[in-house]
């Protein structure tokens, strides 16, 4: 089957090399012409583990090609995904359509034959039916079926979470749409991934229900290890503890300095701003961003008072190690980091940085950051060393070396990497989340 990708960006380009890899026929569109032609090159416009050779193997198998032009590139494509960006718009957090009208406008003018096209990129509730009516307006005489289906790839992961998901949901009620996506995950249904089918609206609304459920249970067992600090509680266990209860689940308990990243910030905003179109308020959600949002600068209040509070810091020096939202990523949108540095150099800090792949996009968005090649030359002459983001290479640091590096053994471990006892036997002033 063929199937064409409109858009070449994190989720476009993932999901059109795993396609291919099924064996189908893939070509990712992208206006870009530089990416377009980086691709051709085989150089990746994103970081992702394992997607340079995944989409090294399917060019070279003749499976997977790239090309500017949407006419040429959907031109047989039983399937054509939408997998533009829908940032959100500038003022209000609402999800900004105007990349995914724009593409249904020309897919609809460019169609040339019968096909199924599907909204990958998140969109709010109802947009499937607004790309129908625009495809419909174009005059088109080919059938067209509009059908969601979301992806829930997480950065780092996207490629194992594409090939073995928890589950695939499709919104349609359309039979032709039925038919075509059925044959488009058909490797998938031979490994038995759950499949749900379900109306279009339902889907969209699915995506949305997800992230802000996963950003609702990170902002939970944030505040519990505020709490934690509190009462001289562990919230490690506390997480364990209530983790292993089967109606609440391990994953997503891990507290840290609030989550950011391309999907968790956007998407809850965007569906606040759904609800209250609607009538119809999420509170829980509208709690969840305010206490996200005020958490990252109390990440940066943390490190100050580790300096011995606002006054004793300024002229003092701070080691920022990680610095994108997450591990395994250079996506620096909404990290953590970027509040933490903020806080730090307003507060007259002087704050060196390393980070193993997001320092080029983390440049302009800190200025008055100095980046360094290696964690240690962050860390020489540093009062305090902080652990923002969790990067295997800062799991087992030589805290030899630093003790002799540092002016002074303070570790801020946003991440709880370490042990608490561990570190105060090694001689650390050691400061974490949740943990007394
Ligand atoms: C997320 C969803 O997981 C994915 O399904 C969706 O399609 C896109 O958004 P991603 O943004 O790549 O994926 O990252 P994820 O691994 O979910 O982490 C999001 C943020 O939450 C990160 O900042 C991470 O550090 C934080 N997080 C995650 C925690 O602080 N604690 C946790 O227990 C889990």
């Amino acid at each position: 089957m063929k199937i064409a990708m409109v858009g070449s960006g994190y989720v476009g380009l993932v999901s059109g090399a795993c396609f291919a890899d099924f064996g189908h026929e893939v070509v990712c569109i992208d206006k870009d012409q530089s990416k377009i032609d980086r691709l051709h090159d085989g150089i990746m416009p994103i970081y992702e583990p394992g997607l340079d050779a995944l989409v090294a193997g399917n060019v070279e198998a003749g499976r997977l090609s790239f090309t500017t032009s949407l006419a040429e590139g959907i031109k047989g494509a039983s399937a054509i995904f939408i997998a533009v960006g829908t940032p959100s718009r500038r003022g209000d957090g609402h999800a900004d359509l105007t990349f995914v009208h724009q593409v249904a406008r020309e897919i609809g003018q460019n169609l040339a034959n019968d096909a199924v096209v599907v909204t990958k990129s998140t969109v709010p509730v109802g947009t499937g039916d607004e790309v129908e009516r625009i495809i419909a307006d174009s005059g088109t005489r080919h059938r067209v079926a509009v059908v969601s289906n979301p992806e829930f790839l997480r950065e780092g992961a996207a490629i194992g979470d594409f090939k073995r998901p928890d589950r695939i949901v499709i919104g349609t009620e359309d039979t032709f749409g039925r038919e075509v996506m059925s044959e488009v995950y058909r490797p998938l249904f031979l490994n038995e991934s759950p499949i749900l089918f379900t109306s279009r609206r339902t889907s969209e609304l699915i995506k949305y229900a997800a992230n802000a459920f996963l950003a609702t249970k990170i902002t939970f067992i944030n505040e519990m290890a505020d709490l934690c600090e509190k009462v001289g509680a562990d919230v490690q266990d506390v997480a364990r503890g209530i983790g292993m209860d089967g109606r609440i689940g391990p994953k997503f308990l891990h507290a840290g300095p609030g989550y950011g990243g391309s999907c968790f910030p956007k998407d809850t905003l965007a569906l606040l701003k759904t609800a209250e179109d609607y009538d119809s308020p999420v509170r829980i959600v509208e709690a969840v961003v305010k206490v996200n949002d005020s958490r990252k600068r109390a990440m940066g209040r943390k490190v100050l008072d580790a300096l011995g509070g606002m006054e004793a810091g300024r002229g003092k020096k701070v080691a920022l190690l990680g610095l994108t939202f997450k591990p395994n990523t250079d996506d620096m949108r909404d990290s953590p980091a970027i509040a933490v540095a903020q806080m730090l150099t307003d507060a007259g800090v002087e704050v060196a940085a390393y980070d193993p792949e997001g320092m080029e996009q983390a440049r302009p968005l800190m200025p008055g950051v100095a980046m360094t090649d290696n964690p240690y030359a962050a860390i020489e002459d540093a009062d305090a060393v902080v652990i923002v983001t969790e990067w295997d290479a800062f799991r087992a640091l030589d805290f030899e070396r630093i003790k002799t590096l540092a002016k002074a053994p303070v570790l801020v471990d946003l991440r709880n990497i370490y042990q608490p006892e561990d570190m105060q036997t090694r001689g650390f002033k050691y400061i974490s989340i949740g943990r007394s």
